[in-house]
């Protein structure tokens, strides 16, 4: 990663977070990092700067156009280039039966997670197509894969996810452009302490769903970002990488 300038979405908290600090440690020469969390992104930019790397907190909602497209504008304005882009920032919406759900939960969940995925590659994909050079990474889910109860739009939404990637990979296969996305099963995040709210029976049930006998950690998805990010993947693309301790394969 060494000298890459590269961005994160959901940067202030959870694997976000997690991924930030990666690239400063793989030699990033600067992290531009997007959330709304104004206190949890500037303290990623904190971790990041003591990491090695620039950092530039840029307040952001992924769901609204106008706010992408200044946070890519002024990625541009700083550093010239867009090497690496992390499409992270995403929300569980409210846990609720399919037939419980309401037209807000539906729009704030797609809003945030799909169309926040379609307008961040929207704005990243012409900047790396001009530099005939870059790595787009988005964040699905194994809900993107299997269905889950009690989280229609969430699954929904991880879903678009899978399809975007390779509609995307597909359009910029020729421009030196690759786009991935990396698939995680249960990690241990603010977003699944919020689910569980806190009790540890519910969590020890979610442990009891994942093969290895344990959730996973923000680092381990970090590793896969970083992983699909780099040369070593320079023939990967479209591709969805699950990286969920066995929750799919049973
Ligand atoms: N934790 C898991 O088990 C798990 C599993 C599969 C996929 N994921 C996905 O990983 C991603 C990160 O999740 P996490 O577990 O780190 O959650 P998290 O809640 O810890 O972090 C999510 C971050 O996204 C930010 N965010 C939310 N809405 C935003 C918006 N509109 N604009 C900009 N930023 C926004 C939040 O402020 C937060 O900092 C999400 O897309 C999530 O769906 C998580």
């Amino acid at each position: 990663m060494s000298g890459e300038i590269v961005l994160v979405t959901g940067a202030a908290s959870g694997i976000g977070r997690a991924c930030a600090v990666a690239f400063a440690n793989a030699g990033a020469k600067a992290v531009v990092l997007a959330d709304l969390d104004e206190a949890g992104g500037h303290e990623t930019a904190r971790e990041v700067a003591r990491a090695g790397a620039q950092a530039e907190f840029v307040p952001t909602d992924v769901s609204r156009p106008g706010d992408v497209e200044r946070l890519i504008q002024r990625v541009v304005e700083l550093y010239g280039r867009l090497d690496v882009a992390v499409n992270n920032a995403g929300i569980e919406g409210r846990s609720a039966r399919l037939v419980d759900q309401t037209e807000a939960d539906w729009d704030r969940v797609l809003d945030v997670n799909a169309k926040g995925v379609f307008l961040c590659m929207r704005a990243e994909l012409p900047q790396m197509v001009r530099q005939s050079s870059g790595a787009i990474v988005n964040m699905a889910s194994i809900a993107g894969i299997v269905g889950f109860t009690w989280a229609a739009p969430y699954v929904a939404s991880k879903h678009a996810i899978i399809g975007l990637t390779k509609t995307a990979a597909i359009e910029v296969s020729k421009k030196g452009v690759r786009v991935n996305a990396v698939a995680p099963g249960i990690i241990k995040t603010p977003m699944i302490d919020r689910v569980t709210k806190g009790d540890p029976q519910a969590e020890a049930g979610m442990v009891e769903l994942e093969p290895v006998g344990r959730l996973g950690t923000p680092d381990e998805i970090a590793n896969a970002v970083l992983w699909l990010a780099s040369d070593r993947a320079c023939f990967v693309t479209g591709e969805t990488l699950v990286v969920d301790g066995g929750y799919v394969a049973r």
